[in-house]
């Protein structure tokens, strides 16, 4: 079905920053809808979002000229193309735009015109966007599975005003229906609230809608979690594991090449930080690690990486056997949802699992690509949202479409986080597993 029309305007995200929000329309007066993420702890290797920087509207951060871009310049040239040919209007957009980044039109602007497109010719097909995707990307044939929910109950770093070092500290419900692991999310949530009640802790939430109180040490969270699964009535390690993510880059200081953790009142090298981390593993149920080092220091991730995965190193040519087993080693702000970055990591050995961010990289058949290569290596899939959303819901039906093993959207509450799960519920009864 060819393409009518293109249309980008600002809208607000979940912290009150300006977004991109586009419409594409079909010529069968179908019409696509979507609205844009933006990060907080965003990785310097990720593609540009492009934000005006006229400190009169909204300190800098409007999104008018991305927005521009999208209605003058790429617009014209999308219009009457074939809204199936998702890959050849991607591709025209990173053409056209010709930077590496993607930091002439943004991509801000690139996203919100390639997720609409994909909605518009849902709508059109009248296919739910999972099965859309699978069709236009010859995704594999395989029964539709839900994603495992990574919720996040305890925010730190730049998420809450640095009430902890970690960044985020999730539960993973393992039972197996996605509305069971998600109710009890809930009631670990809930469960939480009393607890931190009953110690004098705040229970004021970050942006990703986790508790944000002010521990002595970021080993109390996961005790904290521990007590919390267990007075919802869930066996904690068996029932419901932890993962984390440290969003390490955000506490590196890249001068000294040291870890400074301020709640913990350290400052660690990669080796002292790894060997914390492997504590932890030991005495917590903590299944999945990401960014737990800088995105640029290689060398303590593949250290790191191949401690956990030993017999290493494997004679040449022979298969990673841990891949897709063990503890998630996860790249977020190391991969960036990029192949080339991820190419890297895969001839290093370096981490099992990769993060997979729509505007980390700009386009949804790029997402693809990543996702692909990552599938080809036995690293695992998460799918991921950001610190600052909206109530769009494409990452729901990304998941299912590409089999997701994990999907981080946030806690169990603030509805820009909870949509995403109730957007997964809907499917689940959509494809009755
Ligand atoms: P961000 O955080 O969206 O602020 O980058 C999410 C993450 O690091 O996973
Ligand atoms: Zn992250």
């Amino acid at each position: 079905m060819r393409i009518q029309s293109i249309h980008a305007y600002e809208i607000l995200d979940s912290r009150g920053n300006p977004t991109v929000r586009v419409r594409v329309r079909l010529k069968d007066g179908s019409e696509g809808v979507a609205s844009v993420p933006s990060g907080a702890s965003t990785g310097v290797h990720e593609a540009l979002e492009l934000r005006d920087g006229d400190k009169k509207r909204y300190g800098g951060k409007g999104v008018q000229k991305a927005c521009r871009f999208v209605n003058k310049i790429m617009a014209p040239r999308i219009a009457g193309m074939a809204v199936e040919d998702q890959r050849v209007i991607d591709g025209l957009m990173c053409e056209l735009d010709g930077t590496k980044h993607k930091s002439h039109f943004g991509a801000n602007a690139i996203l919100g015109i390639s997720l609409a497109c994909a909605h518009a010719g849902a709508a059109s097909a009248k296919l739910p966007l999972y099965r859309y995707l699978r069709k236009i990307y010859s995704l594999h044939a395989t029964p539709y599975r839900l994603p495992h929910p990574m919720m996040n109950i305890l925010n730190g770093g730049r998420h809450a005003d640095w009430s902890l070092d970690l960044q985020e500290c999730m539960i993973v419900p393992g039972q197996k229906k996605f509305s069971d692991r998600l109710r009890c999310g809930a009631e670990v949530f809930h469960a939480l609230y009393d607890i931190l009640k009953k110690r004098g802790l705040t229970v004021g939430v970050g942006d990703e809608g986790g508790y944000a109180p002010r521990l002595k040490s970021n080993e109390e969270a996961f005790r904290l979690i521990g007590e919390a699964v267990q007075a919802a009535g869930y066996m904690y390690g068996k029932q419901v594991k932890v993962a984390i993510d440290a969003a390490a880059s955000e506490f590196y200081n890249g001068k000294t090449g040291r870890y400074e953790m301020n709640v913990d009142k350290k400052k660690l090298s990669s080796d002292e930080l790894g060997k914390l981390y492997r504590r932890w593993m030991k005495q917590y149920p903590l299944i999945s690690l990401e960014d737990p080092f800088a995105e640029d220091d290689w060398d303590a991730w593949k250290k790191f990486t191949h401690q956990l995965s030993s017999p290493f190193p494997l004679p040449r040519g022979e298969r990673i056997k841990v891949r897709g087993k063990g503890t998630m080693i996860v790249g977020d702000d190391l991969f960036v949802t990029n192949v080339e970055r991820l190419k890297k990591g895969i001839e290093m050995g370096v981490g099992n699992a990769i993060l997979i961010k729509v505007n980390q990289i700009g386009t949804l058949s790029e997402t693809m690509d990543a996702i692909d290569l990552a599938r080809k290596h036995d690293y695992r899939v998460i799918l991921s949202h950001r610190s600052g959303e909206t109530a769009d819901t494409t990452i729901a039906d990304l998941a299912v479409a590409v089999n997701a093993d994990y999907i981080k959207t946030g806690s169990l509450s603030r509805s820009e986080r909870v949509e995403k799960y109730n957007r997964l519920l809907e499917i689940e009864s959509e494809v009755s597993l």
